[in-house]
């Protein structure tokens, strides 16, 4: 569903509607009881592949707050789960894998399966986003769909788990430059299908989260990731795409992929004004409200959401969301305070 007029597909594309558009990073998910209660019994990934629970979770938080947009629910690991790999959700910690890519003939056994397995075996994620566009377009609500980016999806298979540097993927790029590429390549590659599958069932406008790209020195960033990501996207014609990560104002202008995304997601880091010089008059900015400032008394947290909407109104056009995602610990009634303030501005 293309949905024009919707405010977040506008101001994607450049334009500035009369409300300035809202959607939380993370807004399903743990700070909601309701998600909660659905959840139990269920592990993360297989209600991620079970179609009523993964619509019926991505809209519980489009009713409860009335932002403009559904996030798919799903996760980062899910479509290199349907390539085969033995992945899992471990509760508190992330996604940890069975296997650790880390040698050259892991990276050619991995990438010797095809992306288009990742498409066959998409059903349940089109049938979950389907379910999920028939309820959000009685309200003209665009579905955003989302892939992890190569960098984020490698750094968590390279090491096995979650970790703070980084360092195994970013080693591999410089140790052994061939199988770096190849991996990033291949990922580039699902992540395109995982993304395709989720526009072709009819999500309007695509997030490729590079959530740890902000860890790279901005060198590696072009030379080892840039070039992939720019490829995850590429493909994605028919819709808006945004690009995300934490920690980016060094690589800000990079994360523009040569014009491939429509908008950069900023953290809470770089002043959104700051955001709009770097990244110029093409692009729109999405953020940043920082996600402490959810803990923040309200008159403190209402200046600072004042205060991210008028530095963004530098930008070509602003999306507000947070600098990442939603503490689970967040009382939900100060998110649905925050889209009433902001649609009120
Ligand atoms: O509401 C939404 O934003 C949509 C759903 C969504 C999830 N994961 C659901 C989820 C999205 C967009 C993601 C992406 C994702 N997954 C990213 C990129 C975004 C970011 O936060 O930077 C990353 C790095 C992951 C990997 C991952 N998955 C982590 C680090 C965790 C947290 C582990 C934990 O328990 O703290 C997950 C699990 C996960 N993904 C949960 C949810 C709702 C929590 C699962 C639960 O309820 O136990």
């Amino acid at each position: 569903m293309a949905l024009p007029d919707a405010p977040l597909i506008r101001a994607l594309r450049g334009d500035r509607p009369a409300t300035t558009p809202i959607w939380f990073m993370r807004q399903a998910g743990r700070s909601l009881p309701e998600y909660r209660e659905l959840r139990v019994g269920t592990q993360m990934l297989d209600a991620c592949l079970t179609p009523y629970l993964a619509a019926e979770i991505t809209l519980q938080p489009v009713r409860r707050h009335g932002v403009d947009a559904g996030i798919f629910f799903s996760d980062i690991v899910v479509p290199v789960l349907l390539a085969g790999l033995d992945v899992e959700i471990v509760p508190g910690r992330g996604p940890v894998f069975a296997d650790p890519i880390r040698t050259a003939d892991d990276v050619a056994r991995v990438t010797s399966v095809s992306p288009q397995l990742v498409a066959e075996k998409s059903e349940p994620i089109r049938e979950a986003v389907r379910l999920a566009v028939a309820e959000l377009e009685q309200s003209g609500k665009p579905l955003i769909g989302f892939a992890g980016a190569p960098f984020t999806l490698a750094a968590y298979m390279v090491e096995g788990g979650p970790s703070k540097e980084h360092l195994r993927a970013r080693a591999m790029m410089h140790a052994d430059p061939d199988s770096w590429h190849r991996l990033a390549s291949w990922l580039s590659e699902v992540s395109a299908t995982f993304l395709g599958a989720q526009v072709e069932a009819g999500a309007s406008a695509v997030q490729l989260f590079d959530s740890w790209a902000g860890s790279l020195a901005p060198a590696d960033y072009r030379e080892f990731v840039a070039p992939h990501s720019q490829r995850a996207l590429a493909g994605i014609t028919d819709v808006p795409r945004i690009h995300f990560g934490v920690g980016t104002g060094p690589i800000l202008a990079d994360m523009t992929l040569g014009g491939t995304a429509d908008a950069v997601g900023v953290d809470w880091r770089l002043p959104l004004d700051e955001a709009a010089a770097i990244v110029g008059p093409d692009i729109t900015v999405q953020g940043n409200i920082d996600p402490a400032m959810l803990q923040a008394p309200w008159d403190v947290l209402e200046a600072h959401v004042r205060d991210v909407v008028a530095r963004g109104k530098s930008a070509r056009a602003h999306v507000v969301n947070l600098g990442h995602g939603v503490p689970p610990e967040t009382d939900p009634t100060v998110l649905t305070r925050i889209v009433e303030l902001v649609h009120s501005i």
